[in-house]
């Protein structure tokens, strides 16, 4: 039996959400491995609507563990503020449901500040990050100096290092011209915050083991997608964790062997939301009505999404990164109304067609795309549940997709109803 990983193939809002929550009804234990609160996933269960953020998407399934691995940076403000509002839709999170790795890092309120100082002073150069502070806290993640989870159980430990962290940021903050935080004010929320949060921490690693050899069904959760990954994404226009397939073991604890298939979701065009290339953009009536039809801003901070063509090259690179095995494809309905439809097949470079998006940043700016023209099939794919129910031109943009790909669909989904699906394999079962 396989375990199954989710990640987003393009730069993320591919609509993980709905297949998230179809695999983890049929999962034991969901994880977030990687990312924070900037993460935006919408689940659509039994009519009701739920946005998370930072929690895992099993939480709303009664019985399921939902886990946050190490590899997640924890606003515990953010994590809070998330459980009192599912809790209001009645879905009730105990430590019984959910785990919080004791090495995961967290992010304190000088992140966003330091965040939002920096893209403030950027103006145009801006990343258009989320403000919610991620970037700084995976910077002090690596640097050594990060404020953990298990800290907070430690008052002396938690004091040192509040402090130091301060110093360092303070000394930032002021060079940027915003205000500084009062060590002794961050230090006392800390300490308000810690017996709320710390009944869920534990060691992630060692449960995931457990459950393993028990022979239960793992589900891992990415956030973001494969271009927004800080190695392999559109540098320096990322975010600052690995968003890819790999991820979900160092981000989890688990060796890459546990992993199983691995799932790419993977939208019928091409969206981003934030500033960097995105050679496929659309910024003409039908760029504004793939955007309209397909309902794109943003679940966490209602920005207005980019919409374009969908870019086989850069699928196909994110499916050879991540190790896709199949792909979920996704809204092919937003695209029911166009006379016709473009998939980018390569790239123009410096008078050459080249297969592949170079590393170079100035270079992702400047590839031109090389279009291939299909017909549209100006009918309805919404609801669909087979390939019996898809017009002909529909299947032959979905069979021209994975064959360009080099990925099988394994799941096409035609609407936010979670039983709008056909599928194809099951990847627990594969
Ligand atoms: P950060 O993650 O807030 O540092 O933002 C860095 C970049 O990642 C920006 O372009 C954001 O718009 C983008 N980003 C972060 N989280 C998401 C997400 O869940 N979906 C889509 N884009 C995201």
């Amino acid at each position: 039996m396989a375990n199954v990983v989710v990640v987003g193939s393009q730069w993320g809002d591919e609509g993980k959400g709905k297949i998230v929550d179809w695999l983890s009804s049929r999962a034991d234990v969901v994880v977030r491995f990687q990312g924070g609160h900037n993460a935006g996933h919408t689940l659509v269960v039994g009519g009701e609507v739920y946005k998370l953020s930072l929690l895992p998407s099993g939480v709303v399934r009664p019985g399921k563990l939902s886990v946050i691995g190490n590899g997640v940076v924890v606003d515990p403000w953010a994590l809070l503020a998330e459980i009192e509002r599912i809790g209001q839709q009645g879905v009730k999170i105990t430590p019984e449901t959910l785990l919080i790795a004791e090495n995961a890092a967290l992010i304190l309120p000088v992140h966003p500040a330091v965040d939002k100082a920096r893209e403030a002073l950027k103006g145009k150069a801006k990343i258009g990050t989320t403000g919610r502070g991620i970037g700084p806290a995976y910077e002090d993640k690596v640097a050594r100096r990060a404020v953990r989870m298990c800290d907070l159980a430690d008052a002396e430990v938690l004091k040192a290092k509040v402090e130091a962290l301060l110093e360092y940021h303070n000394a930032q903050l002021t060079g940027l011209g915003a205000e500084t935080l009062d060590p002794a004010e961050v230090l006392a929320q800390l300490q308000e915050v810690a017996p709320k949060v710390l009944p869920f921490m534990g060691v992630v690693w060692q449960k995931l083991d457990e459950m393993r050899r028990a022979g239960k069904r793992i589900l891992f959760e990415g956030a973001q997608g494969a271009m927004l990954d800080v190695d392999q994404g559109t540098y320096p226009y990322v975010t600052s964790s690995n968003t890819i397939a790999a991820q979900a073991a160092t981000g989890s604890g688990m060796g890459p062997g546990a992993l199983g298939q691995i799932l790419g979701i993977t939208k019928a065009y091409t969206t981003r939301v934030g500033s960097g290339p995105f050679p496929t953009e659309l910024t003409d009536e039908i760029g504004e009505l793939l955007g309209a039809r397909g309902k794109e801003f943003g679940v966490v901070t209602g920005r207005k999404r980019r919409c374009g063509w969908f870019d086989a090259v850069l699928v196909r690179q994110s499916v050879k990164v991540n190790g896709i095995t199949a792909i979920a494809l996704t809204k092919l309905d937003v695209l029911d109304e166009l006379d016709e439809l473009r998939i980018c097949v390569g790239y123009k470079y410096k008078g050459e067609v080249i297969q592949h998006l170079p590393a170079l940043a100035r270079a992702q700016e400047e590839v031109e795309p090389v279009y291939e023209v299909h017909e549209g099939w100006k009918s309805s794919t919404y609801g669909a549940r087979s390939w019996a129910d898809l017009p002909a031109q529909a299947i032959k943009y979905v069979k021209r997709i994975e064959e360009l790909i080099e990925a099988p669909v394994g799941l096409l989904s035609t609407s936010p109803e979670r039983d709008d699906t056909i599928l194809v394999r099951d990847p627990f079962e594969d």
